[in-house]
């Protein structure tokens, strides 16, 4: 039984937060969005960054009566934003999370038989999509976020196209965040686009006056002339990545210390890794009197919505995953931001009064160097997961796949062969057994491979743990990275994974336990596929043998000391200071890592020593040199020739196309 006054306490909770709902732009236009959504299959609804669109709208399908014969499924392109999305909306509706509102994230899943509104990462979406084609859980599905233009959700674009023209039943509502509306109604056949009238406030624009040379000490410097004038107003600032907002957030907060009687200021940093405690601190409303101050990545550009803010800084980049052919794999780089995302962190400082954006970088910056929009995800990463997914799918000719924007054929065929070294397609470009399997973990193709590996060779135990943590100098294993993680790991579990025991030896118990957790899901499909778990025991060296199956095509030589080059391109490769190979004195002969990050230079980052016999045993096709097997050999010629003739197939189909269309 609750006591009255904490009823009543609820209760104005509860009221609150219904003035909030009705107070949003959406609101006003409740009516007419349903009409339209009723009349159409599918609708573009386009409203500025805090409209309501995530939050309301799924709401109004719940309440309109659509979720009586099906979910209203909403896709986000980041995690983040999905689980806190699910949680504000769970509380609107007076519910608990995970019953009437859930989310479903890649190793999360917080949704029970009562969920009728369901939030969840485009990745989720896709996955079901294959084992139910159909969707026939989902009365309505909304692709929020899509001028983000995720690999996901390009993919599901292509997709979802499909499963509407079966499915008359079927609502499915685009949102985004004004641009590229046109664009996504022509694509699914002129659907009409819906405009939430928006209410912002203007926004002076402020450019710096010279280029920066280092953005962090500018934007603390900024924060802090912010903080000390005296005007009022949360301060938002972007940075690129984790590392600048750690250094942002400690460098504002000593500097505030060092001054004697400066007003209070909460410095929150916000991240994807950040701990969802910590990241649910953003959206709490600070003491009186006490600003706060966010520093977060493009997940605040229009993906969460902090009320309050009055000033942003805008450092002026951001981290993209980019294929880079030269390396042949997908490295997350510094980029500057395009003039579009620049206009969408703005817009941030103008939601609830009129406010000011610091620009780090010229207006010239700005005009002459930034580009209008930022390059579909698709169009810049390496396909191979895609390819799979969609192979699994049952489409056949993928160069044939309705993207919006397809992916250079060149990407799409190199992904194929990455898949066919790791023999998950055979030489007509089918899938294979291990590549059915492949699909099946949300992991990037070489490290299913290596689960997939595992359970042949029989040492299940390293692979399912390939987790990352700072780790102490004491657990360090010398010829490996990975096996030094596996050292912690087991040592915490050792000590009964007891969170005391991290904070002894310097490790986030949070990452730990993810780790556990993740570990744990990847058991659950190994089993649920009928894979053979077994352990190796302490033999190790049958764990680096498994990686060296799934990493052998990122190999690399030693050259001179602390200098490797790659075995397959001969470009120079550094290890990295925190790796466990480094400084140890034990330099190896053979090591593969599992990515390459270019910052000064290439560095390789979780390195494990392999033997020269093993790349040439698990790696024949490019490492047959010794005992060339020509059966190999031959298929190399193969596969290279398939690749080939489906260039040519797609070039005389193009220009049949053409020929087609110049006809009509
Ligand atoms: O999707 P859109 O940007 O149009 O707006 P929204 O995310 O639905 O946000 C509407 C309102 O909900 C904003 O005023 C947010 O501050 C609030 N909200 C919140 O308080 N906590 C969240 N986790 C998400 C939204
Ligand atoms: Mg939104």
């Amino acid at each position: 039984m609750k006591d009255k006054s904490e009823a009543s306490s609820e209760f104005a909770k509860k009221k609150t937060l219904l003035e909030q709902r009705q107070y949003l732009p959406i609101f006003a236009v409740r009516q007419q969005l349903l009409n339209i959504i009723r009349d159409n299959s599918i609708v573009i609804v386009v409203g500025e960054t805090g409209s309501g669109k995530t939050t309301q709208l799924t709401q109004y399908l719940h309440e309109d009566g659509y979720t009586s014969y099906g979910m209203v499924g909403c896709t986000q392109p980041r995690r983040v934003a999905a689980m806190s999305v699910a949680k504000r909306v769970s509380e609107e509706l007076g519910s608990n999370l995970g019953e009437e509102v859930g989310y479903a994230i890649r190793f999360e899943d917080c949704t029970s038989e009562k969920t009728v509104i369901k939030y969840m990462t485009d990745g989720i979406l896709l996955r079901e999509s294959l084992r139910e084609s159909d969707l026939d859980h989902y009365s309505a599905v909304i692709m929020d976020e899509a001028h983000e233009r995720s690999l996901n959700t390009d993919v599901l674009f292509g997709l979802l196209r499909e499963v509407v023209s079966r499915r008359s039943d079927l609502k499915l509502i685009v949102t985004s965040a004004t641009m590229d509306s046109d664009k996504f109604a022509a694509f699914f056949g002129n659907v009409p686009i819906f405009h939430i009238p928006g209410r912002t406030f203007p926004v002076d624009i402020l450019f710096s006056k010279t280029p920066q040379e280092d953005y962090v000490e500018a934007a603390v410097k900024q924060a802090l002339q912010i903080h000390l004038s005296g005007m009022g107003g949360d301060i938002l600032i972007f940075m690129p990545g984790q590392e600048d907002i750690e250094v942002t957030s400690d460098q504002i907060v000593e500097r505030l210390e060092d001054l004697e009687s400066a007003p209070p200021l909460t410095v929150l940093p916000i991240y994807s890794q950040l701990p969802s405690d910590l990241q649910a601190k953003i959206f709490q409303k600070a003491p009186d009197g006490v600003r706060k101050c966010i520093v977060a990545t493009n997940i605040a550009e229009t993906s969460l919505t902090v009320d309050g803010i009055m000033f942003v800084v805008d450092a002026g980049y951001c981290k993209l995953k980019v294929f880079n052919p030269r390396i042949g794999m997908d490295a997350l780089q510094v980029y500057p931001i395009s003039q579009a995302n620049a206009n969408q962190r703005a817009g941030r400082a103008g939601r609830t009064g009129p406010g000011q954006c610091y620009r780090l970088y010229t207006q010239s910056a700005f005009k002459n160097e930034m580009l209008t929009t930022t390059i579909p995800e698709i169009q810049r990463t390496n396909l191979a997961n895609v390819v799979l997914l969609l192979k699994s799918l049952g489409v056949q000719d993928l160069l044939l796949f309705h993207f919006m924007d397809p992916p250079p054929e060149d990407n799409m065929l190199n992904s194929m062969y990455q898949l066919w070294i790791l023999g998950a397609l055979d030489n007509t470009g089918s899938l294979t057994p291990t590549g059915r399997l492949m699909v099946e973990f949300p992991l990037d193709p070489a490290l299913s491979k290596m689960l997939i590996v595992s359970c042949d060779m029989g040492c299940k135990k390293f692979t399912l743990h390939t987790g990352h943590d700072q780790v102490r100098e004491k657990f360090s294993v010398p010829e490996s990275d990975h096996l030094t993680y596996l050292n912690v790991y087991l040592q915490w579990k050792n000590n009964n994974y007891s969170s005391i025991w991290c904070n002894e030896h310097f490790i986030h118990t949070k990452a730990m336990r993810k780790v556990r957790e993740v570990r744990s899901q990847l058991k659950d499909i190994m089993v649920q596929q009928r894979m053979n778990l077994v352990s190796c025991g302490s033999d190790w060296d049958i764990i680096r043998k498994c990686i060296c199956a799934a990493y052998f095509h990122q190999a690399a030589k030693l050259k001179g000391i602390g200098e490797y080059v790659n075995v397959r391109t001969g470009m120079p490769c550094h290890l990295h200071p925190t790796s466990s190979l480094f400084g140890m004195g034990y330099t190896p002969d053979y090591i593969t890592y599992h990515e390459l990050v270019m910052t000064t230079k290439e560095y390789m980052q979780c390195v494990t020593a392999v033997d020269g016999e093993w790349l040439a045993e698990l790696g024949p096709m490019f490492y047959s040199v010794k005992q060339a097997g020509k059966s190999r050999m031959e298929e190399i010629t193969n596969m290279e020739e398939e690749m080939s003739l489906a260039e040519q197939q797609l070039r005389s189909r193009r220009e049949d196309q053409d020929r087609k269309s110049n006809v009509g």
